[in-house]
């Protein structure tokens, strides 16, 4: 069992949508800290005045796609805040819903930098420390586009698909070199965050943020090694091993209308 009552947590992406609901819920749940990164000052300053009646909240401005600047910022965090017991590697983006044909060079960069070498730059930096306790845990919060295609996100699903990848490669490690520090990779469907704003899914229905936040840091308390939300996404992975792919396409991606999701993406104004 890894506890959030008594420990340091640090969230990336902890100043909006599900980081900002796992900051508050870790402070009720009796966290000692919470340490938030994440780019948007203004974020920053609003979840700083909501949270802080509710316990001990720090906030470093950061753009993780920066590895030189990941390196620096936790230096100073383990400096300022201690030990960090839990690491959320939360914070993540999505540009646009054009076809791959479209995807700007500087689009990929910026995906790839965010969602996936950044969590890897972050981890390199904590593990050490932790695996040197034999006491820590780090949740790698991907999406269920990391396990199935879909059209109009292709870069997006590239990033997630590395994140879990890497995540669950770590996990093993951490079994075969019998440490106690613990890996879980958490794969969710659309969240209504504000996002994926636009998006439609027409069978499975669009998950809550709140409950959603609750869920990760439960599967983070029971040492889960992999997390999907909600659990009937696993009916479709299981479906996917078993049917010819122009069939599984046809099923899920038209008729459930998996690959239709992204048509009418506009995402959160900015
Ligand atoms: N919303 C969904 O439908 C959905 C579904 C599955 C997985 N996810 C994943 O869950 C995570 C959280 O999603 P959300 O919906 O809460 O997103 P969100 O957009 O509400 O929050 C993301 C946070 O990350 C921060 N951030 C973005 N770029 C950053 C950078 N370069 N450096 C530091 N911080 C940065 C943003 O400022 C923001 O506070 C993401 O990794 C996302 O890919 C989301």
């Amino acid at each position: 069992m890894t506890k959030i009552k008594g420990s340091t947590l640090l969230i990336t992406g902890g100043a909006s949508g599900i980081g900002r609901i796992m900051c508050r819920l870790s402070l009720e749940m009796g966290a000692k800290k919470v340490v938030i990164w994440d780019i948007n000052e203004e974020s920053i300053k609003n979840t700083i005045k909501e949270l802080s009646p509710l316990g001990e909240v720090k906030a470093y401005k950061v753009d993780i796609s920066d590895s030189k600047a990941v390196v620096e910022t936790y230096y100073k965090t383990s400096e300022e805040c201690g030990n960090i017991d839990i690491l959320i590697n939360n914070a993540g983006i999505v540009t646009g819903n054009n076809t791959f044909d479209k995807q700007r060079i500087s689009d990929i960069e910026r995906i790839m930098d965010i969602n996936a070498t950044a969590p890897m730059v972050l981890s390199a930096q904590v593990l050490p420390d932790m695996m040197a306790r034999n006491h820590g845990h780090i949740c790698n919060i991907a999406s269920a586009a990391g396990m199935i295609a879909n059209p109009r996100m292709a870069t997006y699903v590239a990033s997630k698909w590395a994140m879990i990848g890497w995540s669950d490669s770590v996990r093993i490690e951490l079994k075969q070199a019998k440490s106690k520090v613990r890996f879980t990779t958490v794969a969710p469907y659309f969240i209504n965050t504000g996002m994926f704003n636009g998006v439609k899914s027409r069978i499975f229905p669009i998950l809550k943020p709140e409950p959603t936040a609750k869920k990760i840091l439960r599967a983070i308390e029971k040492n889960k090694n992999f997390k999907g939300l909600p659990f009937g996404y696993h009916f479709i992975r299981f479906c996917q091993a078993l049917l010819p792919t122009s069939i599984f396409d046809y099923i899920f991606g038209e008729v459930v209308g998996i690959f239709h999701a992204m048509d009418n993406f506009t995402g959160r104004k900015l």
